[in-house]
C-alpha cells in the first residue's frame, strides 16, 4: 500500500537552514497491516503522518502509494487521494461544533459530490457503526470526549478509505474510553482496513501487529 524511499523533510525556517524533521526513511506499509509509530516528542511522527495522510509535501525522496508515485501529484491530485482514499482522525478530534454529529460524518461525501440522501443515509450507518445511532443529532459539543473521538472515526470512514490515519486518538481521551476507541480501530482493521497510528502509550502500540520507533527523524527499528 505504502513504500517510502529516502523520505526527507525540511520545514523552512527564517534563519539560513531549514529544520530537518525526517532526514530519510525506508520503509513499506502492506495493505491490512495495523501499524503504530512511535517514539519521543519531536522525533517527527506527526510531521510522517501529515505526508501519508497527503496533508503535506515531503522535501525530498519518494512517496508511493497503491503504486503511484504521489511526489510528482499537483496539490489538487492530491487533496482528491486524500478526500478519497484515505481518512484522517485527529487527536482533538477536529469537529464543526455548528454541525451535528450526523452533518460532521456527511461532510466528507458532500465534498466527494455525493448525494444529499444518500450521504444522510450512510452518515446514519456509520454512526451506528461506532455505536452512536441515538446521537446522531447532538452537537460535538453536547458529546463526550470518547463520544466525539467515535464520530470522529465515522467521519474517517466517510469515504470508504483504504487506509485510516490516526494522530495519537486516544491522547486526550481517559483510559476507558480510549481502550474502546483502540477497540474500534482494531475491528475496523480486522475488517480489512490499513490503520496507521501514532502513539506514545507502548500499551496501546502493542496491539498493533507492527511498531515503527522514531527517533531525530529516522527510523529506529
Ligand atoms: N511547521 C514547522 N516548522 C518548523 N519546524 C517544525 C514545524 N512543524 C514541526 N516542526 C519540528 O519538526 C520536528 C518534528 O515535529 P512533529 O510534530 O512531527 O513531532 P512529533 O513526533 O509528532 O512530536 P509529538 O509527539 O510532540 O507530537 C519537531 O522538532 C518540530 O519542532
Ligand atoms: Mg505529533
Amino acid at each position: 500500500m505504502i513504500k517510502c524511499e529516502n523520505l526527507q523533510k525540511v520545514y523552512p525556517l527564517k534563519k539560513l537552514h531549514g529544520y530537518p524533521a525526517l532526514k530519510g526513511l525506508d520503509f513499506s506499509i502492506e495493505e491490512g497491516e495495523f501499524a503504530a509509530i512511535t517514539g519521543p516528542s519531536g522525533c517527527g511522527k506527526s510531521t510522517l503522518l501529515n505526508i501519508l495522510g497527503f496533508l503535506d509535501n515531503p522535501s525530498s525522496g519518494h512517496y508511493l502509494f497503491r503504486g503511484r508515485n504521489v511526489s510528482t501529484f499537483s496539490d489538487s491530485e492530491r487533496s482528491h487521494l486524500r478526500l478519497s482514499e484515505v481518512g484522517f482522525v485527529f487527536q482533538s478530534f477536529n469537529l464543526l461544533p455548528r454541525f451535528s454529529a450526523l452533518d460532521n460524518v456527511r461532510l466528507p461525501m458532500l465534498y466527494l459530490g455525493t448525494d444529499s440522501d444518500e450521504s444522510r443515509v450512510k452518515a446514519a450507518a456509520l454512526l451506528e457503526r461506532v455505536g452512536l445511532a441515538d446521537k446522531a443529532d447532538h452537537s460535538p459539543l453536547e458529546l463526550s470526549g470518547g463520544e466525539r473521538q467515535r464520530v470522529g472515526v465515522a467521519r474517517a470512514l466517510a469515504n470508504d478509505p483504504k487506509l485510516l490515519l490516526a494522530d495519537e486518538p486516544t491522547g486526550n481521551l481517559d483510559s476507558k474510553n480510549g481502550v474502546e476507541v483502540m477497540a474500534l480501530l482494531k475491528d475496523l482493521n480486522a475488517a480489512g482496513l490499513t490503520v496507521i497510528m501514532v502513539t506514545h502509550d507502548m500499551a496501546l502500540a502493542k496491539a498493533a501487529s507492527r511498531v515503527i520507533r522514531m527517533k531525530d527523524g529516522l527510523i529506529e527499528a
